[in-house]
């Protein structure tokens, strides 16, 4: 059986700015949070140094030429906001723009459809010193940058992304302590999400009154939540993991509004700003497109703990990655079929799936990735069956182009990249992998076989 894919999707390929771009110190950039922690922490980040990533910063040209040979319909990428700022909301640096002008052309010019992200977890250093996303003054900070990149490059941009899994993210930074700032307070991390809304909904504001021709939206990490019984109190607790996961961004920026069962939980309600519900509701701008990045599900039981009422559970049946990803395939299709149920009339863009193996110190045999050939299969297997059942979905962008800094989650331990990135030779050599030329046959047929 064959599985084909519509004339005209987007097969593409994704990455951001601070897992490949270095030159750090160059073209007038500022301090990330990442170039300002790694220092003092480098056990947190794995001792991978953000500058002795894969030199995109240089290379970009030929790898640009490598993604039109690949095929290539639409390459991912992110704004270093230290670039465009580096030392506060003030001055802008012109070097910043042009550097990703010109990338933007080359991208053009290989008739590659362009979706670039305005913050992907690199807030600039100076953000987090005046307060970081908690501060009301954020909004405008935020706002003025987007704008900054709407006026200099928006033509050149078709898909425009506010924030890159904010839910990861922000949580990661402020509740869970494992990202720069390393906080462990959830009041502060439900207060700087819904910072983060307003701030989105600012940018989206700013973009449609310059009448320029692109989409704009965010990227949201989905994962189908379940329960692993028939019980109603468990597959009612998957359903809140789910509000609360994925729900807790889209509803509001496609709906403008928190979800509905969730504003019965005070663990939630208490810890958002007086008046947040008219806040949202004044505000509301709808995203232009729905984007998610999906890797793994989830899987839940109830529990009477006077937070949400469930915990996480883990199904040991599934087969794992060396990441810690849950291989998952059907998950993909019921994501699918979840949104265009839930929100429907809007297009769906996958704007990542992959999977990272451990390195095991032979970068020949390491080329050899039949397991990303397989996941890639069943994974667009899935999609396409997804699409046949009625799910709008426009595109698929693989996770990742070429080996990645995976920053505090591996360094540079972990495989994800179509292409090898051989970090042991100063000119950060890319090598195309097995599933390289796998993709591109997928990409020259538009099939699956
Ligand atoms: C999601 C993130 O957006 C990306 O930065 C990360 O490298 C991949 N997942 C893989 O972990």
């Amino acid at each position: 059986m064959n599985f084909t894919f519509p004339k005209d999707f987007l097969f593409g390929a994704a990455c951001s700015a601070c897992q490949i771009e270095s030159g750090c110190h160059e073209g007038g950039k500022g301090k990330d949070v990442h170039e300002h922690f790694y220092p003092i922490y480098p056990d947190k980040f794995f001792g991978a140094d953000p500058n002795e990533s894969a030199d995109f910063y240089h290379k970009y040209p030929e790898d640009i030429q490598k993604m039109k040979e690949l095929g290539l319909k639409c390459f991912r990428f992110s704004i270093s906001w230290s670039r465009i700022y580096p030392n506060g909301p003030e001055e802008v640096c012109q070097a910043g723009l042009d550097y990703y002008s010109d990338m933007l052309d080359k991208l053009k010019e290989a008739g590659i459809v362009t979706f670039f992200d305005l913050f992907h977890c690199d807030l600039p250093y100076w953000v987090i010193e005046k307060g970081g996303i908690l501060e009301p003054a954020f909004i405008d900070w935020f706002s003025s940058y987007a704008e900054t990149c709407f006026r200099a490059l928006g033509d050149k941009v078709d898909y425009w992304c506010t924030v890159n899994e904010p839910s990861i993210n922000i949580m990661a930074s402020y509740a869970y302590g494992s990202n720069a700032p390393f906080l462990k307070d959830m009041n502060l991390a439900i207060k700087a999400c819904h910072n983060m809304i307003l701030a989105h909904y600012k940018c989206l504001h700013i973009y449609k009154s310059l009448g320029l021709n692109g989409k704009i939206g965010a990227v949201i990490h989905m994962q189908p939540v379940y329960s692993l019984s028939m019980d109603p109190k468990d597959q009612a607790a998957a359903e809140r993991d789910q509000a609360f996961y994925t729900g807790w961004w889209l509803d509001p920026m496609l709906k403008g509004h928190y979800p509905e069962i969730l504003m019965d939980y005070p663990y939630l309600t208490e810890k958002l700003p007086e008046g947040f519900a008219e806040e949202l509701k004044e505000n509301f701008i709808e995203n232009d497109y729905i984007a998610i990045n999906y890797y793994s599900p989830g899987f839940v039981e109830y529990e009477d703990n006077g937070e949400l009422d469930y915990k996480i559970i883990v199904n040991e049946e599934l087969p794992k990655d060396g990441y810690g990803f849950t291989s998952y395939p059907q998950g993909l299709y019921d994501t699918m079929l979840y949104l265009k149920d839930t929100y429907p009339g809007k297009d769906i863009i996958i704007t990542e799936n992959g999977i990272g193996i451990k390195k095991w110190g032979n970068y020949d045999e390491e080329l050899v990735d039949d397991y990303r050939v397989n996941y890639m299969r069943e994974h667009l297997r899935s999609l396409s069956r997804a699409i046949k059942a009625g799910a709008p979905v426009i595109g698929y962008l693989h996770w990742s182009i070429m080996d990645t800094n995976e920053i505090y989650a591996g360094g540079y331990n972990f495989m994800f990249g179509l292409n090898q990135v051989r970090y042991d030779t100063p000119e950060k050599t890319r090598i195309p992998r097995k599933s390289w030329y796998y993709y591109q046959q997928v990409i020259k047929e538009s099939t699956v076989n």
